[in-house]
């Protein structure tokens, strides 16, 4: 099967991440699936935005969980006050459900509660699968490993990844405590050493951080089976030649 190419925040090298503009982008690519990140606001809703603080991606400030959505609603998910995405917003996960729900597309989930504490967000995002019934399409990953084992608890038809930045001496071992399905490796770790060993575990390998045609050329032709990007149109056109 050929590696499947996930959109890291959507379409995010060219559009402002994790917007419904950058995974509608994305989708325009071909790419297989998005790549998205959620957290709770303070009414607890599920919000779909990579910083804790507002402060980098939108026009707002402060902490995410510290807002209300309708406070979050009111921000533009793009701070460039002349950019032609001035109407971007920061989506919620039952939008990003809404739009792709009836398509093939299939969504990577990550967890932000490594660094600040979301009570409840593993019950809340295995609800959000559940009424959209998208659990085949769904892969939740997370820094967080005892999150990603709650979430077996809740569902252990949920695919997970275990997501990783610096090494791990035995991930397969650590991916067996956890119950994950899946290895989504940094891509200065990706050899093909660990694609056989996670192979021969029964684990899907994912690189991810792979931008520049040089990763995504070398991950490829490793037989990664996921790439995660920032440019799924470039990863498309490079598996295209290969
Ligand atoms: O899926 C991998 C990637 O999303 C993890 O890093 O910081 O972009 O959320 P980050
Ligand atoms: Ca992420």
């Amino acid at each position: 099967m050929l590696p499947l190419i996930y959109a890291h925040r959507g379409a995010s090298g060219l559009f402002p991440e994790n917007t419904m503009e950058a995974f509608h982008a994305a989708v325009r690519r071909r790419a297989d699936g998005i790549e998205l990140d959620v957290q709770l606001s303070s009414d607890n809703k599920l919000v779909v935005i990579h910083d804790h603080q507002l402060d980098r991606t939108t026009t707002g400030s402060g902490l995410v969980r510290s807002h209300t959505l309708q406070e979050l609603r009111q921000y533009r998910a793009d701070k460039d006050s002349h950019s032609r995405f001035s109407k971007a917003r920061i989506p919620t996960l039952r939008e990003v459900f809404q739009a792709f729900s009836e398509t093939p597309l299939r969504i990577i989930i990550e967890l932000k509660n490594f660094l600040v504490s979301q009570p409840h967000l593993e019950d809340l995002v295995i609800e959000q699968i559940r009424r959209f019934q998208l659990t085949e399409r769904t892969i939740i990953s997370s820094f967080n490993f005892d999150s990603l084992l709650r979430i077996k608890e809740l569902d252990p038809l949920q695919t997970t990844g275990l997501l990783y930045v610096g090494p791990l001496a035995n991930p397969w071992e650590v991916a067996s405590r956890y119950r994950a399905d899946q290895l989504h490796v940094p891509h200065d770790q990706l050899t093909a050493s660990v694609i056989k060993q996670s192979h021969q575990h029964g684990l899907t390998v994912l690189g991810w951080n792979l931008n520049s045609s040089r990763e995504l050329q070398g991950a490829l032709k490793l037989g990664v089976d996921g790439a995660i990007t920032n440019y799924p149109g470039r990863a498309k056109k490079i598996l295209r030649s290969l």
